[in-house]
């Protein structure tokens, strides 16, 4: 077993390159799927979930070719399977979009239930609410959801809720599929953008992503033959700009979109932290203890549910009571109480969390709840006094790269150390 050895505190100093985003990531290796021919995606981030991507593709059919650490060349002419495996599919939430894909792709598919951090109830009805409305049957028996359809016909979709996997799931399946699509109520996100962005190189016709009304009007064929870039991390940016104000550093961030990190700027300037944006890097400074300020969490582009933690661990150092209110998931405060473990004075009631500001966290073994939870605690660690240990490393590695490597050269004194 690994653990993170972090001996603290120590003020963050210096540069961080921020790599592409993990969520986009995600959805755009089953978007190549969508395609008759190759494609090249350059700023993959090197992570887990992208990894377990990359089986799942291989095992329908899809040939890869592993240029550097960071791109791949995805051949998808030859897809000859419709059953996805649940082994791989149950080791992370976004093999979801295969079925979208797939249903564009082949008419068929069979998949495993996705798996993903354990966040509350995390239902895909308004998934298969449009697959149907798109004229596929879908059934779901003994953890397997099988969808097929003859020809996907396009179709108005009223999402219930506002969903980022659904929204990107029904583009995907709608791509290639007879007449016009138009989801409302879609997610803004930055990752619904970049998806639309990535099919449309490849000769999809979509528009309006980024707003809550999305066209797609279905095309023939995609047409691959170009490269794309995925859009840089937003929840990784954002994990160090909030770590340089928990540990009242000085982080300048490169390759970050600063337009998509407008809300996170907000509240640490509300708390007494600086920013400044360079337009494609940005820096955070914070030189005195932050203040306190409350947070809820919603649908982009207010304040993202990916930063919840990370934002929790700088509101328990802050002077003052804060309060955060998660909208979007049912059980996202189990961090709190491992921060507690470190000196926070944290109470989690139903949707909200109490953070009774202290004046430092001290060092203690720890345990990562979920992806994000684990890099709070990373944060948490570089912040407190004394050594503390981070344990359940696989859900940290399944959303940054390198994590330690990045905080190290930023100055941390943080190790991997195997037991
Ligand atoms: C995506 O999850 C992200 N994952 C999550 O990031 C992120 O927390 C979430 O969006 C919200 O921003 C990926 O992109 C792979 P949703 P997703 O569908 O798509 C309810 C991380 O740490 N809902 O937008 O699964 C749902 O229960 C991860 O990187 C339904 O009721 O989230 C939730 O309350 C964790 N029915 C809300 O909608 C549905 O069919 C938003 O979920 C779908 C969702």
């Amino acid at each position: 077993m690994e653990k993170l050895v972090v001996k603290g505190p120590t003020p963050l100093k210096g540069e961080v390159i921020i790599n592409g985003a993990k969520n986009a990531a995600v959805a755009i290796l089953p978007a190549t799927l969508l395609i008759d021919g190759c494609c090249t995606i350059e700023n993959l981030p090197n992570i887990s979930d992208i990894k377990i991507s990359c089986e799942i593709l291989e095992h329908l059919g899809a040939k890869i070719t592993w240029n550097n650490k960071n791109s791949i060349t995805i051949d998808s002419t030859n897809i000859n399977s419709t059953k996805a495996p649940i082994d791989l599919t149950s080791r992370f939430r976004a093999s979801y979009y295969i079925l979208g894909a797939m249903l564009g792709r082949m008419g068929e598919i069979e998949v495993g239930m996705p798996g993903g951090c354990k966040l509350g109830a995390r239902p895909i009805d308004q998934h298969i609410k449009g697959f149907e409305l798109l004229g596929a049957n879908v059934t779901v028996e003994k953890g397997t959801i099988y969808a097929k359809a003859k020809k996907l016909k396009g179709s108005p979709i009223y999402m219930d809720i506002v969903s980022v996997g659904a929204t990107i799931n029904v583009m995907l399946a709608s791509v290639l599929a007879n007449g016009t699509t138009i989801i409302d109520n879609a997610a803004k996100e930055p990752h619904i953008v970049d998806v639309a962005n990535f099919l449309n190189t490849m000769g999809a016709d979509i528009r309006g992503a980024g707003t809550d009304v999305i066209k797609i009007n279905g095309v023939e064929k995609l047409h691959g033959n170009a490269t794309y870039s995925v859009v840089p991390d937003q929840i990784e940016a954002g994990t160090f700009m909030l770590a340089a104000v928990a540990t009242r550093g000085d982080i300048t961030l490169k390759n970050c979109i600063t337009k998509h990190l407008e809300s996170i700027t907000a509240k640490i300037l509300e708390i007494g932290g600086n920013v400044q944006d360079n337009g494609d890097s940005i820096r955070v400074w914070c030189n005195k203890r932050p203040g306190k300020a409350n947070i809820k969490t919603l649908p982009y582009p207010g304040f993202p549910t990916d930063l919840q933690p990370q934002m929790g661990v700088v509101l328990s150092l802050a002077n003052g009571t804060s309060i955060i209110t998660e909208s979007i998931w049912d059980s996202r405060f189990q961090y709190t109480d491992e921060l507690n473990k470190m000196g926070a004075h944290i109470t989690a009631q139903g949707k909200n969390a109490f953070f009774e500001g202290v004046k430092r966290l001290s060092g203690a073994p720890v345990y990562s709840t979920d992806l994000r939870a684990g890099a709070a605690l990373v944060v948490a660690g570089i912040a407190a006094e004394g050594t503390t240990e981070i344990y359940n490393l696989g859900y940290i590695d399944r959303g940054y790269e390198k994590i330690e490597e990045k905080f190290k050269k930023l100055g941390a004194n943080i190790e991997r150390v195997s037991e």
